[in-house]
């Protein structure tokens, strides 16, 4: 007996116990389940991770396989995307409803497995099916491997911030009543800073707390996880150290407002330098156009320890809404690191010069309130969700599901940023793909337009990060914007914020098989069909190509 006792613990110690310390794989279970919550003094069921509102946090190790068990207790269709992780070859789990994979039905479970390749920072996961993210979404911190140091001073603690909106009213109703009238859907009563929204006129709140000691560093992972609006996050009395955004280190800067975009995460350091005492951290919206956005600032404190109770906190002002000099200046100061160990590798050439126009329009819709609703557009084409995944059809063969015949450039060119309100609104339909040889490089600039109305436009594209190579005002300008392109360090991410009546070009290598969705990531854009993807043929052999779906894929 003993001797069987002592031979277990043995096995234990020379089996078990390294392979704990060295985790590779990280196993998590997501439970779908409703939970009653209350905020701006209004209580509602939301469907959460857990009964967690943010969801649980997966931690993980740059070159770990995660395992992500999702089991649906809800009334409602889930997916779970992993926002900014690569998924190299593993699309079957990158959780775009109909792009990638059939819903998970109520009742049904899924295992999301995928290996965190090449990243390490900070990158958010979020439901992926109809507008569910609003509060299932959470953070993924990704750790260096064992033994590899920050590129920047070892911080003493680190913190999880994220940013996002909350509607008194049950989202999914919100939604669907906005389809159905074709008008725009209610905007949200207030933000959150970790699922508090602190005080709003006629709701007293506390609001979040950032508890921190004098004296230290701590870095701050900051996440927007709302669905619809660009934020400001600035802290009284501190500026603040970027040294990474969506999961690629950054250039360090400091600055004193950080501007995010829903889907776009910002790593930064954060010195606690100051006397003792309570700072406002104030989230506030960006909207430099005529659209409807909630303008609630969201109210949270950093508190040093030894602080007296009431004491008052020191206040800050927040950028004007319209502040596009403050969104701009931000992005102009993100750079690659660029360094030998993380080198920012931009594609020089280019293999295919993509252009699309990105905005909003107006068809007809006999049904609907005023006989027409909002569409969104990429290149004119809005897009229309399929019934069968995209990457099924794709790896199947599956055909009339989708076409390969998305337009690389506008078909009729017109002048996108000036006066178009003579223009015809109206766009056309389809499920449209633009296809990739495996390991081709993109150029792709994404120009806004003005139709109805200019907007800053957050575009992600999944399954790979870009490098954001330009930008500008008014429209692209072929033969001299991309002399001024930055190919050395440009910022490396997945999410870029394309400016009103402006463009952005990125660039990307199509090094990653498979079908990956392109999309504004304020989500009553996608939900208007601001979205369209990319099929990547397999490159060669196995390690190049596709993994075979997982027998455990959802059924439509
Ligand atoms: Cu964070 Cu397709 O989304």
């Amino acid at each position: 007996m003993e001797y069987y006792r002592a031979r277990t613990l043995m096995l234990l110690v020379i089996f078990i116990f390294p392979a704990l310390i060295e985790c590779k794989v990280r196993l998590y279970h997501f439970r779908v389940v409703l939970k009653n919550t209350t905020k701006l003094c209004s209580t509602k069921s939301i469907v959460t991770i857990n009964g967690k509102f943010p969801g649980p946090t997966l931690h993980v190790r740059e070159g770990d396989n995660v395992n992500v068990r999702l089991t649906n207790h809800v009334q409602y269709n889930v997916t779970v995307h992993w926002h900014g992780v690569r998924q190299l070859r593993t699309g079957w789990a990158d959780g775009p409803a109909y792009i990638t994979q059939c819903p998970i039905q109520p009742g049904h479970s899924y295992l999301y497995n995928f290996t965190v390749t090449g990243q390490r920072g900070t990158l958010l996961w979020h439901a992926h099916i109809s507008w569910l993210r609003a509060t299932l979404h959470g953070a993924i911190v990704i750790f260096p491997k064992k033994g590899v140091p920050y590129p920047f001073p070892k911080p003493d603690k680190e913190k999880i911030i994220i940013l996002g909106d909350w509607w008194k009213a049950d989202v999914e109703a919100v939604v669907k009543q906005a389809i159905q009238t074709g008008l725009a859907p209610n905007i949200s009563d207030a933000h959150t800073v970790n699922g508090q929204t602190g005080a709003v006129p006629g709701c007293p709140s506390p609001g979040f707390t950032l508890h921190v000691e004098s004296g230290k560093t701590y870095l701050l992972r900051i996440i927007n996880a709302a669905l619809n609006d660009e934020l400001f996050f600035k802290i009284a009395g501190h500026n603040i150290t970027v040294v990474e955004v969506d999961s690629g280190y950054t250039k360090p800067f400091s600055t004193d407002t950080i501007f995010i975009g829903p889907g776009q995460t910002t790593n930064a350091l954060l010195t606690t330098g100051k006397s003792v005492g309570k700072y406002l951290i104030a989230v506030s919206p960006f909207m430099d156009t005529v659209v409807a956005v909630d303008n609630v600032t969201a109210i949270a404190f950093l508190r040093y320890k030894g602080t007296l109770a009431f004491s008052q906190p020191v206040l800050t002002t927040t950028p004007a809404i319209n502040a596009t000099p403050v969104a701009e200046n931000f992005k102009d100061n993100l750079r690659s690191l660029n360094s030998k160990k993380y080198p920012a590798n931009v594609p020089l050439t280019v293999d295919h010069s993509l252009y699309f126009t990105i905005g909003v329009g107006i068809d007809p819709c006999a049904t609907c309130t005023n006989g027409s609703k909002p569409v969104g557009a990429v290149n004119n084409v809005s897009f229309i969700m399929p019934t069968t995944p995209l990457l099924q059809a794709h790896y199947y063969n599956i055909s009339g599901v989708f076409t390969e015949d998305f337009p690389a450039k506008p078909l009729i060119p017109f002048n996108y940023t000036g006066n178009n309100t003579a223009i015809n609104l109206q766009t056309t339909n389809g499920t449209r793909t633009y296809r990739l040889a495996f390991n081709s490089t993109v150029q792709l600039v994404l120009q806004g337009t003005t139709i109805i109305a200019p907007e800053s436009h957050p575009f992600h594209l999944h399954g790979f990060n870009f490098f954001v190579v330009g930008k500008g005002l008014g429209n692209f300008d072929p033969d001299n914007d991309p002399k001024k392109f930055n190919l050395a360090d440009p910022v490396e991410r997945n999410t870029i914020s394309v400016p009103t009546a402006g463009w952005t070009a990125i660039r990307f290598r199509a090094d990653n098989p498979g079908v990956w969705f392109l999309h504004c990531h304020l989500e009553v854009h996608t939900t208007w069909g601001l979205k369209m993807a990319f099929v990547v043929d397999n490159g060669n052999g196995p390690n190049e190509s596709l993994l075979p779906p997982p027998s455990d894929l959802p059924k439509c």
